[in-house]
């Protein structure tokens, strides 16, 4: 202790020391050269940023800072340093930053979890969500998620061209099941359109530089017959439809007696008749839509494309399958435990073209030094998942093998490390999303062969939205035999709900 005592006080002032002379200083991480006022902000595209961020990284490395018309913005482009932020440095990046339009003007501040300030609200949505798909309760649902794998399955042998409309609704008939008890027969479903159009709504709203007035805050005083002005009042009603329909919907089959199991029953079950409660209750529910359909599908229509594109890896993954489940069944979530390889292959999904490339941003609530860089109060902190899923060898190549044959030398980070977040905000819905993943991959492996359309290159191209996935492309999705197509039939048999 008499030994250790002089260094560490000698190590504390150190550490001290450098701290205030970089808080003095004011050393900034390095960013693109800045012009007044301005500053270089306006550098960054509108969207698909991320491309444009990781190729700036050979210039300006791991932490890159922007700023201009009083914006400040950290992007952190690899897995040690965002670990590093959000879980050790929790308590000052666990907020989320002000979004003008979708945040004060569409007021999701005030209600939707993902956009929640972090605190006393932010921890009580947290735990309903936490109720509903922790991982003892999500179990509750496998059966669900296997269903909805087999009329997928069902789906894709009537109609393989429409395969992405197969997989959109397959996600959105998952999460309305688990949080409704919903049944959607199809994409014109009313839950699912009111759903669906909130979701673009969103999209738009949540993407970077989309609106002028998430820059310049001023703009939000604009009168209601300008045009963004106008979206967002469309954006409000259309939110309120679908928060509210489903949740009274469910009311109303609990007071006659008929309601299936949702989470939305399981809360309304626990017999909480204060109004706060209700509405956060209503919010919770909603909140799971939005961010779980359109992950969901974005990761399955990834997994279809690197299929298309990698006959080789399909081939070993569906050997995998037969040999462990046989011929004679359908795949469940179970089997999962059992097939490494084409977990595998869920994986290198991930890390192929992450779901959502920017993940949702933090913002500082203090000021901080970190790695001898100044990181102002209300600095925007978006950890760029892009940049990590590209730090491994080869990154383009599609490659399972990256998760089985470790080198313990060189470790990758697991993909379901970091393609949900990290820290206190991390998401919330990873191990449902991961059931449906597992449901849906080994489901279409078994029963189908997913081919490149004939005569035709499939050149992968990605949406550049903030939660991204392949543009429409052609495939062909064949049942692998006759027995296959047989069982595809007497699985849906079993579907109880439809
Ligand atoms: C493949 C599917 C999914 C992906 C890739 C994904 C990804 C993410 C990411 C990156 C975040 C931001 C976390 C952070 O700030 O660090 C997030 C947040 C969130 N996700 Fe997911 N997600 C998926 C599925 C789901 C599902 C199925 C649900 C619920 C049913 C869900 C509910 C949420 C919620 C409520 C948040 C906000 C958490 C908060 O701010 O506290 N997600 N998700």
């Amino acid at each position: 202790m008499d030994i250790i005592s002089p260094f560490l006080v000698l190590f504390l002032s150190l550490a001290v020391v450098r701290w205030y002379t970089a808080a003095k200083n004011k050393k900034y991480p390095p960013g693109p050269p800045a012009k007044p006022i301005i500053g270089n902000i306006l550098k960054v595209p509108g969207s698909g940023a991320w491309y444009t961020l990781t190729d700036w990284m050979k210039t300006y490395g791991d932490l890159i800072f922007l700023h201009g018309l009083g914006n400040k913005v950290l992007v952190v482009n690899n897995f040690d340093f965002i670990n590093d932020l959000f879980e050790k440095r929790w308590n000052n990046y666990s907020d989320r930053p002000k979004f003008t339009v979708a945040g004060e003007l569409m007021e999701l501040e005030r209600c939707a979890s993902p956009l929640l300030p972090y605190g006393p609200e932010w921890r009580e949505h947290r735990k309903l969500t936490h109720l509903a798909i922790n991982t003892r309760t999500i179990q509750n649902y496998q059966v669900v998620q296997e269903d909805v794998a087999a009329i997928l399955n069902s789906d894709l042998l009537r109609s393989p061209e429409l395969f992405l409309q197969h997989l959109q609704l397959a996600a959105g008939r998952i999460v309305l099941l688990v949080t409704y008890g919903i049944f959607a027969e199809d994409i014109h479903n009313s839950y699912i359109v009111n759903a669906e159009e909130s979701m673009k709504t969103l999209g738009k709203a949540m993407n970077p530089g989309a609106y002028l007035a998430d820059l310049i805050p001023i703009l939000k005083y604009l009168p209601s017959w300008v045009p963004f002005q106008k979206e967002v009042q469309e954006g409000k009603d259309k939110l309120r439809r679908h928060t509210e329909l489903p949740y009274l919907h469910v009311k109303k089959m609990m007071s006659e007696g008929i309601a299936p199991l949702s989470f939305t029953k399981d809360l309304l079950s626990l017999g909480n008749t204060d109004p706060e409660f209700d509405y956060r209750g209503m919010w919770v529910a909603s909140v799971m839509y939005g961010a779980g359909t359109e992950t969901t599908f974005a990761t399955s229509a990834t997994f279809i494309l690197a299929m298309a594109l990698n006959p080789e890896v399909q081939k070993r993954a569906q050997v995998e399958i037969d040999t462990v489940v046989g011929t004679g069944r359908t795949p469940t979530i179970a089997d999962a435990s059992e097939l490494p390889y084409t977990m595998a292959v869920i994986k290198e999904t991930m890390r192929w073209h992450p779901p959502v490339p920017f993940s949702v941003p933090r913002r500082t609530t203090q000021d901080d030094i970190f790695n001898g860089y100044f990181i102002p109060k209300d600095t925007v902190v978006i950890p760029n998942l892009w940049a990590v899923s590209r730090s491994v060898e080869n990154p383009e190549q599609f490659n399972p093998d990256r998760y089985l044959n470790k080198d313990m030398s060189n470790p990758i980070p697991d993909p379901s490390e970091w393609v949900f977040g990290m820290g206190r905000r991390m998401c919330p819905g990873r191990y449902l999303a991961q059931n449906s993943l597992k449901a849906i991959v080994t489901g279409i492996l078994s029963a189908f062969d997913i081919l490149p359309p004939e005569n035709e290159f499939i050149v992968p191209k990605f949406k550049p939205t903030h939660i991204s996935y392949p543009e429409p492309f052609k495939c062909r999705i064949r049942p692998r035999s006759q027995e296959k197509e047989q069982l595809i039939e007497t699985r849906m048999l079993e579907v109880k709900f439809t």
